[in-house]
């Protein structure tokens, strides 16, 4: 068996923490338990690049009960959890190919590697293996039977090359689900966004401010956090509705510029580019804390900082203070990558069950579906995401109501008034 991690004696610590958050993970334990019985990917080889932590651990666990052969890439290249990799490759003999730090050539030869076992399936967390799968192996394109794709970035990327009509095969947007971003994005990113920041600074946020760019799913969970944590927290939007929503919530809301010099943290979630650029760096305030949980490192102007500064230097682990010219200091933190993830465990396992649940269930509904859905981005039908929400609840020991035939009758009628 093939692999690339680093180093396999980390497998016991791994396996320990991939157990522990098994355990918040009931939904997606019954259906490992269901494909453990029904073997419904039996025969299929399945590529996944996804952020390689404890949870996802979990999920490939169930794929591989499922019948499938899986392999695993980092879709980051500081989201690796060493002791997971290890665990994977030594306890499930799961190839996988990830390392935490890797540099870029690496990350893409582990990309390659994975895609070299010509996969039926891939699952994907920002579309990388879906676009170098296009570009890179054309000819394959025509034997997948689909992919599935985790983030709102990656959804972004892939409707744009299925509206340029380049998508060679139907793909879920698992993120589309609505438990998935109505929970992870929301709770989880609100929540280990703060924590990874924390890890990394130790700083208090009670009475500081903190600027949250973009007011969609993660932005709303991160600036509810960072307020419920004391902090007045400024909002900056491109979108009148969104803007008018976090005002109405409570926020201030304002262009960066009139932002940054305020800010002593700044937390970008947009899924945009240079989101914190010139116009916020050059009045800035000294000491100031940047980072990013949207999925890609083009967020902040990284560059353009260190085209205005004179020195940086690592302060801590994840943290790298940049000297303007000015005498400034400003703080990056995780290099501007996803920093729950870089400096924290990424989500909780409570949130990653349904979001996994989605996946796993995905996976099984393109094989079910051979070659029949359209080349397209599609979501999971919606008594699929009934069925993650009952079974949530059900071991939360949850109970709602059912609608009773009156019920059913009255709101089937139009007939019946005041
Ligand atoms: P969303 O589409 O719900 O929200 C993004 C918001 O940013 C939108 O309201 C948009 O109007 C706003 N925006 C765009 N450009 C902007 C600009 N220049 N200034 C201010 N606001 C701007 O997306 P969602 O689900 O909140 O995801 C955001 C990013 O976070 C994506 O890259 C996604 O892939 C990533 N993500 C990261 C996770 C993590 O673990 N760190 C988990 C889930 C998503």
């Amino acid at each position: 068996m093939e692999f690339d991690i680093r180093n396999r004696e980390l497998a016991k610590s791994g396996s320990h923490r991939i157990a522990w958050a098994e355990r918040d993970m009931p939904v997606l334990r019954k259906i490992r338990e269901d494909f453990a019985r029904d073997k419904p990917l039996s025969g299929i080889r399945l590529a996944a690049c996804l952020h390689v932590t404890t949870e996802t651990a979990n999920l490939m666990k169930a794929l591989k009960a499922g019948g499938a052969e899986v392999s695993l890439c980092a879709s980051n290249p500081l989201s690796t959890q060493d002791d997971v990799a290890a665990s994977l490759v030594v306890n499930d003999g799961i190839s996988v190919y990830a390392i935490k730090g890797e540099d870029n050539d690496t990350y893409y030869r582990h990309i390659h590697a994975v895609l070299d076992k010509k996969p039926h399936v891939t699952m994907d967390d920002g579309a990388d293996l879906v676009s170098t799968l296009h570009s890179r192996y054309p000819e394959w394109v025509k034997e997948m039977l689909g992919g599935t794709e985790e983030t709102t970035t990656g959804v972004i990327r892939l409707k744009s090359m299925a509206q340029k009509g380049v998508l060679g095969f139907p793909v879920i947007a698992i993120n589309d689900s609505q438990t998935k971003h109505l929970f992870d994005n929301r709770y989880g990113t609100g929540q280990s966004t703060l924590d990874g920041i924390m890890r990394a600074t130790n700083r208090l946020f009670a009475g500081s401010t903190v600027v949250v760019a973009g007011y969609g799913w993660c932005g709303r969970g991160i600036a509810r956090r960072a307020q419920g944590l004391g902090a007045r927290v400024i909002v900056t939007e491109i979108d009148p509705v969104k803007a008018l929503e976090a005002v109405m919530d409570g926020f201030h809301v304002m262009p960066m510029a009139k932002a940054a010099p305020l800010g002593d943290f700044f937390i970008t979630v947009t899924g945009n580019i240079h989101v914190v650029g010139s116009d916020a760096f050059d009045v800035m305030k000294d000491g100031a804390i940047v980072c990013n949980s949207g999925h890609f490192n083009v967020e902040i102007n990284i560059p353009y900082l260190e085209s205005i500064s004179v020195s940086k230097s690592v302060l801590r682990d994840f943290v790298e203070e940049y000297v303007t010219r000015d005498g400034r200091k400003i703080m990056v933190l995780g290099e501007g990558r996803l920093i729950n993830l870089a400096a924290a465990e990424g989500h909780p396992a409570q949130v990653m069950d349904m979001s996994f649940a989605n996946q796993a269930l995905g996976a099984a509904y393109l094989v079910r579906h051979k070659k029949s859905l359209p080349k397209d981005v599609l979501t999971l039908p919606e008594e699929v995401d009934q069925e993650i929400a009952s079974r949530k609840l059900e071991a939360l020991g949850v109970q709602i109501e059912k609608l009773t035939g009156e019920q059913k009758e009255y709101l089937a009628s139009w007939e019946m008034g005041t």
